[in-house]
């Protein structure tokens, strides 16, 4: 047998193998066999070149005739099969779709954000890429005070403002406090909630260089520390449960007189510092220092401030407090999560959790 002649007869059993298969697998595989990109035809056709210049034109042809033929069968058995290519079995319970969720962080924001709004105070936005002056300088921190050093800042390579001064990204969200002032033209009260990145050059397992903080600003009228730590004690409760208590320790900071420092309670220990073992003998608590976790600041709005804002501080008083978003979720019951990088992280276990 001529190598042509070997080739018509593959031809010829390729299209009958291809009959008696027709009727055993579904449409689709069968065209993906036979006609695909490395099938059963091409392979056939590109035997062609081992022929003669003459068979090469008649085999050309009987390739052709195949080649339709394997198509047209194809198409009529697409129609004429399609209901039994789909196996479906009706009964079967469907595949639920995975659902995601939103991010720890974002979760966070959502419940402070409901929180504070159930007491009167807006959520509004202020630019996290700031000028020096709302970060700084109207917070009574002028140009080389030393109180800037506590916030280690990132400054952008961008030309000076004459009057605002240098670029900075937010080290807090204090810089919303002047903002606020001046959006509300006087318009008082404010009740403000400013959440927000901030960005601080320090890494380690409290800290990551990129976090959240929320900013709350009240003036008004006659508004004293009590009302501040009011609703320190409410979002305590709210957000760390029933049983939280909160204190504020003295502190200074140069926005606010007089300033605090503001502690919850441990949800281990409940304060005391320490627990119980399994002999009933006392043990401190090793998830906190002496009963308490230092959360952020607090205090009441300087005169140097308001006057900052265009806000005459004799009529008018504030508070103010702020804290890390992610410092006060890690804190929460039973979550205990003891770095903060893993937040950003990316580690899908880690994330699928919350
Ligand atoms: N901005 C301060 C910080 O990042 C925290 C703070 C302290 C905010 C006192 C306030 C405040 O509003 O009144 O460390």
């Amino acid at each position: 047998m001529s190598a042509y002649q070997k080739l018509v007869a593959q031809s010829q059993n390729l299209f009958e193998q291809f009959l008696q298969e027709i009727n055993q697998q579904n449409a689709q595989e069968l065209t993906v066999k036979y006609l695909g990109k490395k099938g059963l035809f091409n392979q056939l056709a590109a035997q062609i070149k081992d022929l003669t210049k003459e068979e090469k034109k008649d085999f050309g042809r009987e390739l052709n005739q195949l080649k339709n033929k394997l198509e047209s069968k194809l198409a009529d058995y697409q129609k004429q099969d399609l209901p039994s290519q789909i196996h479906q079995d009706l009964t079967m319970p469907g595949i639920q779709a995975k659902l995601g969720h939103l991010h720890p962080v974002s979760q966070a924001i959502e419940e402070i954000s409901r929180i504070f709004e159930r007491i009167g105070f807006v959520r509004v936005s202020h630019p996290e890429v700031d000028w020096d002056y709302y970060v700084f300088q109207a917070l009574n921190m002028p140009a080389n005070h030393p109180a800037r050093d506590e916030w280690e800042t990132f400054f952008v390579d961008q030309q000076a403002h004459p009057n605002l001064g240098k670029m900075v990204l937010t080290t807090h969200t204090s810089n919303g406090q002047v903002r606020e002032m001046e959006r509300v033209k006087g318009q008082l009260p404010i009740r403000m909630m400013n959440i927000s990145r901030c960005y601080r050059r320090q890494s380690d397992n409290t800290h990551t260089q990129m976090f959240h903080q929320f900013e709350g600003l009240v003036i008004d009228k006659d508004i004293n520390i009590q009302h501040l730590k009011g609703t320190i004690d409410y979002f305590a409760k709210e957000f760390f449960g029933p049983k939280t208590k909160s204190r504020i320790r003295p502190f200074h900071f140069k926005f606010t007189e007089p300033s605090f420092e503001v502690d919850f309670s441990c949800h281990i220990c409940h304060g005391t510092g320490y627990i119980k073992d399994e002999h009933n003998h006392k043990i401190n608590c090793r998830f906190c220092k002496s009963g308490w976790h230092e959360v952020g600041g607090a205090g009441m709005v300087h005169p140097n401030v308001l006057k900052a804002g265009g806000i005459d501080s004799t009529k008018y008083r504030g508070f103010a407090f702020g804290w890390g978003v992610e410092r006060s979720y890690t804190l929460k019951q039973d979550l205990n999560i003891d770095d903060i990088r893993l937040f950003y992280s990316g580690n899908q276990e880690f994330l699928e959790q919350f």
